[in-house]
């Protein structure tokens, strides 16, 4: 049996719980997700979905929905959800988020476009109009929210350690002595900081493995599937999970707070994208191949 459809089934359940947690807290928000109650959408393929009142849409929205255009703001330095490639889904861009994103702009008769930037930019960038959402493996918590509105979660995660082969590390415990990398801003950053460790920040995942592979530091505190992306291609690495220390995490899209117009069509169509299984076969599809430690 497939790890991946495994994974892929896992995924579908955690996405399903109705629980938000936040990155380490354990904070129980108890936000009921729209699973709950299933929006019967239509099935058509095609056509456009009953709800997407063409009419509406020419408002006082920014210009980028004036134009038709729904521009999603990501940093695309964190496959599998987003990535540059040279033949993208959106562009250059690719992986589950850029896909997702896609659909929810078809879904609702736009165009959609991507802005890649800083991961540490989007929350600026919603506030100030230069994209419409963010999809970026964002994981939602409470300071997050108090600079964006959070869609329905489409997503669960936990952060994991990354260590080499023949690391002692079987434990967040055991992270006391050790050289820590995180990615700077990340939840992982979050976590750790939290734990009381010292660490050193990267701007990038890719930089704070090479370190890792390099043996210069001992261990990188990141989110699941990216990790599962990276050991998968660089050899010697292996993950090492601890979900006493470590608990759920959920990835929703943010839009500028207020704007539950926009918000509501992206829930409606993350909705239906949850419950016709789309977002878990776009799981699977983007982490086929990649091996579990
Ligand atoms: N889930 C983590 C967070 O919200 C990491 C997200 C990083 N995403 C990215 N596109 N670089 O902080």
């Amino acid at each position: 049996m497939k790890k991946v459809t495994k994974m892929a089934a896992l995924m579908l359940a955690m996405a399903m719980m109705t629980t938000a947690l936040t990155a380490c807290g354990g904070d129980e928000k108890g936000s009921s997700t729209a699973t709950d109650t299933t929006v019967t959408n239509s099935q058509t393929q095609d056509s456009t979905p009953a709800d997407a009142e063409p009419t509406e849409s020419a408002t006082q929205e920014a210009a980028p929905e004036a134009d038709n255009t729904l521009t999603f703001g990501t940093n695309a330095e964190f496959p599998p959800f987003e990535f540059v490639t040279g033949n993208g889904v959106i562009d250059q861009y690719d992986g589950i988020d850029i896909a997702i994103a896609k659909q929810i702009a078809e879904k609702n008769n736009m165009t959609p476009a991507i802005e890649n930037m800083e991961f540490a930019s989007l929350l600026v960038a919603l506030q100030n109009g230069q994209i419409d959402a963010a999809i970026a493996g964002m994981t939602v918590t409470d300071e997050r929210k108090e600079e964006a509105d959070f869609s329905i979660p489409y997503y669960t995660a936990t952060q994991v350690m990354i260590v080499r082969e023949d690391s002692d590390i079987t434990s967040a415990a055991d992270l006391a002595d050790k050289k820590i990398c995180v990615i700077e801003g990340y939840t992982g950053e979050i976590c750790v900081k939290d734990m009381g460790y010292p660490y050193e920040a990267f701007k990038k995942g890719t930089d704070a493995i090479m370190e890792l592979v390099n043996g210069k530091c001992d261990v990188v505190v990141l989110d699941s599937a990216t990790s599962q992306k990276y050991i998968s291609d660089n050899e010697g690495l292996k993950i090492v999970e601890d979900p006493s220390a470590f608990e759920s995490e959920e990835y929703a899209i943010a839009v500028k707070k207020g704007n539950t117009e926009l918000l509501d069509k992206i829930n409606t169509a993350i909705d239906a994208m949850l419950t016709d299984g789309t977002i878990a076969e776009l799981g699977a599809q983007y982490t086929e191949g990649l091996s579990a430690e």
